[in-house]
């Protein structure tokens, strides 16, 4: 690796009895950490560290003027080799990339960003955990470092990367409730970034939509609330009749990895798929018709979820029992199999987490 990185170890590890019989999403943290500074045009002083607190100047740039983005990927133990694996790592870097490119931040090369996940994932492997479903995310982020008021992209920052072992996310089929006021993203805006900020917007409308009983919103386009986005955290797909209907990715979708994944396998296996725009009112009507056969959302965390209910103006539209349908649950057993390294793929998707760094160190 070009980039020398120095390894402090945890003295003592915090695993040991932990239960991960029933893991609550993101509230557990392995014992390491990746850190590494931008400062004068260059990335430096890389480490792995104890996870820890770290402390800033209430002058932060990050929380004034939000240029903090981040990334969601997930590690297995390959249940032929016993050995960690990634899925899609350097998918994830390059979206790391580019969200960081939109938001005015210094770009983290390829190289340190893979480096960093495998080192970590390499060395907490024993945070892994390999009951069916579960896995342990990696969470890489970048935000602005300068101590300043003043509105202008930041000239340091900092980059991190931690991990902790997870459950499912969404246990049971979602009900979801479309957007009629708030927007998520706009063309031109930062939509397709995973920038902090984007969630940030959607906190107040999902609260008030769990409060009326849903778990989620699905989002429509900000001009003319007519065609549908995403999902909270994840993209969507519908199946009308035989057909896989995704919207496609624009500047205010996120290009999931998983919604990439899943175009692939779909037309690996001859079913048939359309990317196209997908308007509410050809959802509601293909419901009606009895020709929505099915709903799911897509994404790291939640792999693919059920849509139990889809309501929109008032009205609520059910969706078959999952034990009705064929596509959402094969896509997610395909999925989850190949992650887990249960069964083979073609497309060099799932990658061994050895770590140069360590290697170097030793
Ligand atoms: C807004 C949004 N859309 C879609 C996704 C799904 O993306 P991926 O499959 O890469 O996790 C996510 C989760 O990362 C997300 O936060």
């Amino acid at each position: 690796m070009n980039y020398p990185v120095k390894v402090q170890l945890v003295e003592k590890s915090r695993r040991e009895g932990l239960d991960f019989g029933s893991l609550p999403f993101g509230k557990t943290f392995s014992d390491h950490m990746f850190v590494a500074d931008y400062k004068d045009g260059e990335w430096q002083n890389c480490q792995i560290l104890p996870y820890g607190d770290i402390s800033f100047a209430p002058s932060l740039m990050a929380l004034h003027y939000g240029q903090s983005v981040f990334e969601g990927m997930k590690a297995n133990i390959s249940t032929k080799t016993g050995e960690p694996v990634l899925f899609r790592a350097k998918k994830h870097a390059k979206r790391f990339r580019i969200s960081s490119e939109r938001l005015g931040m210094p770009e983290i090369p390829e190289e340190l960003f893979l480096e960093a996940v495998k080192t970590l994932v390499y060395l907490d492997k024993q945070w892994i955990p390999e009951t069916a479903g579960s896995a342990l995310y990696i969470r890489p982020f970048i935000f602005a470092t300068d101590e300043s008021l003043g509105v202008r992209a930041s000239t340091s920052y900092k980059f991190i990367v931690f991990t902790g072992p997870v459950g499912a996310y969404y246990p049971k089929p979602v009900r979801i409730l479309v957007a009629q006021k708030y927007v998520r993203a706009f063309p031109g805006g930062v939509g397709s970034a995973k920038a902090a900020g984007n969630y940030a917007a959607t906190l107040k409308p999902a609260e008030m939509a769990k409060k009326s009983g849903f778990d989620q919103i699905l989002w429509l386009d900000g001009l003319e609330f007519k065609y549908i986005q995403e999902c909270g955290t994840m993209n969507i797909f519908a199946v009308i009749g035989d057909t896989v209907i995704t919207p496609p990715t624009t500047d205010a979708i996120l290009d999931g990895v998983t919604r990439d994944s899943i175009l692939h396998l779909l037309k690996e296996m001859g079913i048939k798929v359309e990317v196209r725009a997908l308007g509410i009112q050809e959802l509601t009507d293909a419901h009606k018709a009895g020709e929505l056969k099915e709903m799911f959302g897509s994404g790291t965390a939640a792999v693919v979820s059920h849509v139990a209910d889809l309501c929109y103006k008032d009205v609520v539209y059910s969706m078959p029992d999952i034990s009705e349908r064929k596509i959402g649950p094969m896509i997610k057993k395909t999925l989850t199999d190949i992650k887990e390294n249960t069964i083979e793929e073609n497309n060099g998707w799932v990658t061994p987490a050895i770590s140069s760094i360590l290697e170097e160190a030793n």
